[in-house]
């Protein structure tokens, strides 16, 4: 939830961590802060909000060093203000530390130390885990600092990428993982440290990232990885990354979500690459090939996610169910970690992760696993958790999204989730021609969601006539379900407008109570079967004087004069429908956000990675 950034060299570390920061801000953006050792002294500066205010106060008190540290946060104990902002600092002021994650026992920690008058200064956990190195430090006169790093960690429970400097040992930068994700960049005598690659990817493509419970020292020219809880040196070669700085920039655009709503027509591409046959009426994924007969005979599939990802994992349960006749339940993770699940060797379970890091889903895997279960991951991340604790998978390769909000990463979960349903459709017999169809349907939809583009300035339109209103609710049936309710999230997050998704008959339940002039109601209505059905949904809301908008891929005179608004796709399949119509509803989100002046990729509370439960 947190960013973190570390460098040990030669450069002058302070605009490097600050431009770190940056790009690591999605990970949490509620205060900032760096420190750097400078002639056998730690300075340090912190400041509540985002890194732009850090880096006003860093210029009007200009710091130097070729070592430091750096943090962006999303408060998990301890309100975001300056002094709860990382790096905390032990009370000698000669060991500073960053830290993403929990310390679960941080109040015995503290209460043991406050016996002892060490005081502390911030609310946080994190400050219990500094304190506790120093003590362990200054205690004992044989132990080094990497000693005592070691020891407090193996006395500390909970979640933590942590990394730490100290006066006294000043070519030395220390890290350790334990369900917190941390990178090495590995340069001409320099290191990096990062929460993910983007900070690093300017300087070096050669990174090792750090498996759970290791710890890594650096100094400029060495780095050697042992295991938290051993001294034994663990040998790791590097991996090079493939992410490029453009990917991790802006552009010309306003704003990383609009920037990735836009890479959709060419990620989908990627997502697709190499996977459809056309000829067969199939897909080929490489990464789960030789586990396909495994999944076919399970006595359960089980998809788990969380958040937008379970809304992929929703669409993947109705696509699976349609074309294998395999039945598949859905969970989010933070339930199925906890609830006893039937899980035993013949389960599999899939997991949808955008990050590969949510802890929650982490969880649910490893419970999967210890019960005997196999594992498939469908993750954007290369190289991140759930893509090396699964036992196999398919990477969605939608690029880096920066946006907090997720959009390229959700069509591309659903393109894999329609290639995975095919491919396990046609091994139990699905037609060929159906299977043709739908591949075909596929191969063009980067000219459907060109077109989708072109036409913004209708969905800007709806936006115009509809910002002011308080709520929304989002209705769709089938398949279109799980599209309402990301739809509604999607404008949750960034606009603050309370939205609802359900299914559309549904509504007569409950929340047709809820309409009037003032409540839009966005109807998913593809021309399929469900079609005249829908039609008397929005005939209910007409009725009662709600605004109707429509997105459909076929525009029937019945449905124009019901609409108040009526925004068309390309006529597609109906089951590549939800993608195209997907992206009308992330335009919607992003205009009616711009419009109420809103944060658009750091919306308030939220973190791209949620790496705590
Ligand atoms: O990285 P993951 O896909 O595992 O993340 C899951 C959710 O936290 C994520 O989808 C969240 O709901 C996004 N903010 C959605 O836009």
């Amino acid at each position: 939830m947190c960013g973190i950034i570390g460098y040990i060299g030669n450069r002058d570390a302070v605009p490097l961590l600050l431009k770190g920061l940056k790009r690591l801000e999605y990970r949490g953006y509620d205060s900032a802060g760096i420190a750097v050792l400078t002639d056998g002294q730690i300075h340090s500066i912190k400041k509540s909000g985002k890194v732009s205010q850090l880096e006003v106060l860093v210029d009007d008190t200009p710091m130097k060093g070729s070592i430091g540290i750096a943090h962006t946060r999303w408060a998990t104990h301890g309100e975001p203000n300056d002094i709860n902002a990382h790096p905390h600092l032990d009370h000698t002021g000669r060991i500073a530390l960053i830290h993403n994650g929990i310390i679960e026992n941080h109040e015995t920690i503290r209460k043991v130390l406050e016996e002892r008058d060490i005081p502390f200064t911030s609310d946080t956990d994190s400050e219990a885990l500094v304190q506790l190195v120093s003590a362990m430090y200054f205690d004992d006169d044989e132990l080094s600092f990497e000693g005592a790093f070691r020891a407090a960690l193996q006395d500390v429970v909970g979640a933590y990428g942590v990394v730490a400097v100290c006066a006294e040992e000043p070519e030395t930068v220390l890290a350790a993982r334990m369900g917190s994700p941390l990178v090495i960049g590995i340069g001409e005598g320099e290191y990096f440290l990062a929460s993910d690659a983007s900070p690093i990817v300017e300087y070096t493509r050669n990174v090792i990232y750090l498996d759970e419970g290791e710890m890594v020292k650096l100094t400029p020219d060495n780095h050697s990885i042992s295991r938290i809880d051993s001294s034994e040196i663990v040998s790791r070669g590097s991996v090079e990354i493939e992410m490029s700085i453009e990917q991790i920039e802006k552009g010309d655009f306003d704003h990383f979500m609009l920037k990735e709503i836009h890479e959709q027509k060419h990620t989908i591409t990627d997502t697709m690459r190499g996977r459809l046959n056309l000829e067969d009426g199939t897909t080929h994924l490489g990464g789960i090939a030789d586990f396909k007969p495994s999944i076919l005979a399970a006595d359960r599939v089980y998809i788990t996610a969380c958040g937008t990802s379970w809304h992929a994992a929703l669409i993947g349960k109705q696509l699976i169910e349609n074309y294998a006749q395999i039945p598949v339940d859905v969970e989010y993770a933070s339930e199925f970690r906890y609830r006893n699940a039937i899980i035993n060797p013949d389960t599999v379970l899939i997991a949808v992760s955008q990050s590969g890091e949510t802890a929650d889903t982490l969880a649910a895997i490893r419970k999967a696993k210890n019960l005997g279960a196999l594992t498939i991951g469908i993750c954007n991340v290369v190289g991140s958790s759930i893509a090396r604790e699964t036992d196999a998978g398919i990477y969605t390769h939608a690029g880096p999204e920066i946006g907090v909000a997720s959009t390229k990463a959700f069509t591309a979960q659903v393109a894999v989730m329609t290639m995975l349903a095919l491919s396990l459709g046609r091994r139990k017999g699905f037609d060929a021609g159906l299977g043709r169809d739908l591949t075909k349907a596929l191969h063009h939809i980067d000219n459907d969601i060109q077109t989708i583009l072109d036409d913004d300035q209708s969905i800007r339109k709806v936006a115009q006539d509809t910002h002011m209103v308080d709520n929304f609710l989002y209705l769709g049936r089938g398949i279109n379900f799980p599209v309402a309710l990301e739809g509604a999230l999607k404008l949750k997050e960034i606009s603050y407008i309370h939205a609802e998704g359900y299914p559309a008959a549904e509504m007569k339940h409950g929340p047709i109570a809820l309409i009037d002039e003032n409540m839009p109601v966005v109807f998913i209505a593809p021309r399929d079967d469900t079609y005249s059905k829908i039609l008397s949904n929005i005939q209910e809301v007409k009725a009662r004087r709600g605004i109707v908008i429509s997105i459909t891929d076929r525009k029937t005179r019945e449905l124009d004069s019901l609409s108040d608004h009526l925004l068309e796709v390309p006529r597609t399949h109906k089951h590549v429908f939800p993608i195209t119509a997907s992206i009308i509803l992330q335009l919607l989100a992003y205009h009616l956000a711009v419009l109420r002046g809103c944060e658009i990729d750091q919306p308030r509370n939220l973190a791209k990675s949620v790496t705590v439960e």
